[in-house]
């Protein structure tokens, strides 16, 4: 008997490991001019979630060659102290990256946080410089999981131009960048939201779908056009038969039959994050010294050192 016809699946983990081999070579190349790579990591409280992910992003630096350096702050630490430890991260020549872990305690104002935060060493991409160069097409430090998202739908589909790509959320972190993203590789972009007038009919328009609602398995096949690519962010934790499951955004079982390419949850977009945070850590490491080296050059032809 055939098995049935479906979609591919798309290897985040595999695709995730291409990344971070090309990050350890650039970081030796970095090494070998006197340039070590380093990231902070700031977590502020005891989020089980988010220990974990601090815990993974910090692993995998040092899996890069990347030194990581990690400041873990109780949960009622102020907004005062956290400003001032981003500060002396922003002055210290050594940290090329930093990144604060989210979401942040009740008490603490994300924005002034993150805006704080130099944007040379914005390995998250999310202060408003970084968010206003992409919006505008520059070349800056984009946030990881759409950038991830965009490697991903690279590597599967090649050329983007041309291709109508529904996003289904409009989030800061991924939404919204990943729409920029989709527009400057000449997609046709759709922004799909919960005030929109029938979501499904608008997204079974999409060649390419990125679903980043954190609902759990909301997009079914009868939001799907027959052979779209998804792209599925979202990470929902469910009960089903008395265990604990991950699932995604969209209803794997229902769409895999339809589509021509599909992430898994897990083993999709996850590992990406990670792979662009220390892709992202690197240029900022590469582009901080291409700057001090030409500032150090321009001082010296103001003053020379003989004169
Ligand atoms: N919390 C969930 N996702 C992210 C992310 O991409 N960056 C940071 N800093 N916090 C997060």
């Amino acid at each position: 008997m055939n098995s049935p016809a479906h979609g591919r699946l798309i290897d985040g983990k595999a695709i995730a490991a291409q990344v971070l081999a090309e990050v350890r070579e650039d970081v030796a190349e970095l090494r070998a001019q006197g340039l070590q790579p380093a990231l902070a990591v700031v977590l502020v409280g005891e989020d089980p979630a988010s220990q974990v992910y601090v815990r993974n992003k910090v692993l995998r630096a040092e899996e890069a060659g990347i030194r990581s350096i990690e400041h873990r702050l109780p949960a009622q630490t102020e907004q005062a102290t956290l400003l001032a430890l981003i500060e002396r991260l922003n002055d210290d020549a050594e940290v090329h990256g930093i990144l604060v872990q989210l979401p942040l305690p009740p008490h603490i104002d994300e924005n002034p946080v993150l805006q704080a935060i130099d944007p040379a060493k914005d390995v998250d991409g999310f202060h408003s410089d970084n968010v206003g160069g992409l919006s505008q097409g520059r070349a800056v430090l984009t946030p990881c999981t759409p950038a991830g998202c965009l490697r991903l739908l690279k590597q599967t589909c090649g050329e983007l131009a041309g291709k109508h790509a529904v996003v289904i959320g409009r989030s800061n972190i991924v939404g919204k960048p990943m729409a920029a993203l989709l527009l400057q590789a000449d997609c046709t972009v759709t922004v799909v939201h919960s005030r929109s007038h029938d979501a499904a009919a608008l997204c079974r328009q999409a060649d390419i779908v990125v679903a980043a609602v954190g609902r759990p398995r909301m997009i079914d096949a009868s939001w799907l056009k027959p052979g779209a690519v998804v792209i599925d962010v979202g990470i929902n934790r469910i009960e089903e038969h008395g265990r604990t499951r991950l699932v995604g955004d969209v209803d794997f079982a229902s769409a895999l039959p339809l589509v021509s390419a599909i992430t898994p949850v897990p083993g999709g977009v996850g590992p990406m994050t990670i792979a662009m945070l220390m892709h992202n850590t690197v240029s900022a490491a590469r582009q901080q010294h291409i700057s001090h080296v030409a500032q150090a050059a321009a001082t010296e032809t103001a003053c020379p050192t003989t004169c």
